[in-house]
């Protein structure tokens, strides 16, 4: 039986990976342009994989529910491409970045992201039921 809230829920997901990839591309990663090692790396990869994430969430929502293998295989891609992506910012991009930047450097991005917290909301706002 198909659950009538799936488009919501695929809506408010695709949401928070945007708001997610928004917040990165927009503030975090440009902090550090100009370290070319992590901009070798890192950065481009990141960006590209906010990128895939957002097709195969375009192409979920476009899958009609009926197309069950076509539905399977497209979420269990968006499913490993999210946790790898998310495994590799939190063991290499972040504790990376915190090695560049000091304290008062990371305390000024943060307050940076926190400033900017309503643009983000504004863009992709609350999903409505
Ligand atoms: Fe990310």
């Amino acid at each position: 039986m198909e659950n009538p809230r799936f488009d919501l829920m695929l809506i408010s997901l695709q949401r928070a990976v945007l708001g997610h990839a928004w917040f990165e591309d927009q503030i975090f990663l440009p902090a550090f342009e100009a370290e070319p090692l992590l901009e070798s790396r890192f950065v481009k990869e990141i960006s590209q994989e906010h990128k895939d994430l957002d097709h195969l969430l375009k192409l979920l929502r476009k899958t009609h529910l009926a197309k069950r293998m076509e539905m399977e295989f497209t979420s269990t891609q968006f499913k490993a491409l999210l946790t790898t992506h998310l495994l590799k910012e939190e063991d290499g991009l972040f504790p990376l970045t915190e090695r560049i930047l000091d304290e008062e450097g990371m305390n000024n991005l943060g307050a940076e992201m926190e400033r900017r917290k309503m643009d983000v909301i504004k863009i992709f706002p609350p999903v409505k039921e």
